[in-house]
């Protein structure tokens, strides 16, 4: 069943469990992260980054509608949240192409300017009835432009959520994007501290590289919405060069495509019982 994001989040957040955000580039991920959720007897998220809507040649409607079929025909609830949104263009079009939730990202900007935009983008966002997260304090790692060791301040926290009317916040407390291995150490105390300062749930980015056990540490401290990519797209690229290499004379892609969807499934129904242990 498709259900708007923030329902899901509050629903977990008042559980005390973590939900799984995982991202969508092709309709096979959006299929194995519903398949896993499925298995896991879990909510989940998809999402679907600018980033993803750039490599379909700018066009979001194609994707976001996949995903959203696939949402619907689902026997957990599944929300629709387009992630890292910089572009107000994009950000526009959310509603309506059926997302619940926006992530808008100036978490480059300097904070004054990050602060602006973002207040800005969640009045855009709200008059659309999005749910919005914002990110405050880089998370180190993406794509090399954010410096590692960044963590966001209580204190800020507070005085941004404050100012902004964001729904839920992103913070940099350890993790990493795109990390290969799953050895980032988390700052527990500083969780705690972030879920005490802001009324809001906590985000937690560039979880592919986080172990079960912090991922389950955080979860105690206070993160809500845990964002897994890269896990899936290891998991998928394992599986098609296995496959590829094993037979090149294969030619049919549903030969490679069904056990890397197969794959993404396991990593997702995975993830899922950690976040709901
Ligand atoms: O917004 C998406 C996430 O932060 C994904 O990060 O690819 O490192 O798991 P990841
Ligand atoms: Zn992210």
């Amino acid at each position: 069943m498709f259900v708007p994001t923030g329902e899901i989040v509050a629903a977990a957040r008042n559980a005390g469990a973590g939900i799984g955000a995982f991202n969508v580039i092709t309709v096979e991920h959006a299929e194995a992260v519903v398949t896993g959720a499925e298995a896991a007897g879990r909510p989940v998220i998809l999402q679907i980054s600018e980033n993803a809507v750039r490599f379909h040649h700018g066009r979001l409607a194609p994707i976001a509608t996949a995903a959203r079929c696939v949402a619907e025909a689902s026997s957990v609830p599944v929300g629709l949240h387009l992630d890292h949104v910089t572009s107000d263009e994009l950000l526009d079009q959310a509603a309506a192409n059926g997302f619940g939730s926006v992530m808008y990202d100036a978490s480059q900007r300097p904070y004054e300017q990050n602060l602006t935009a973002t207040a800005d983008a969640v009045r855009r966002a709200h008059r659309q009835g999005l749910w919005v997260e914002s990110e405050l304090g880089e998370i180190g790692g993406k794509d090399g432009a954010h410096a590692p060791g960044v963590r966001t301040d209580p204190d800020e926290a507070a005085t941004y959520v404050a100012a902004t009317g964001v729904d839920a916040l992103a913070v940099a407390v350890g993790s990493s994007h795109a990390m290969a291995t799953r050895t980032a150490r988390l700052d527990h105390d500083l969780i705690t501290r972030l879920r005490d300062a802001v009324p809001v749930p906590l985000v937690l980015h560039g979880s592919s590289g986080v172990p079960d056990d912090e991922l389950i540490a955080a979860v105690r401290c206070g993160m809500v919405k845990i964002n897994i990519g890269t896990a899936l797209n290891s998991a998928f690229t394992a599986a098609v060069r296995q496959r590829l290499d094993g037979d090149t004379a294969l030619t049919d892609p549903r030969k490679y495509l069904a056990p890397a969807r197969d794959a993404m499934a396991g990593t997702v129904a995975a993830a899922l019982r950690v976040l709901g242990s």
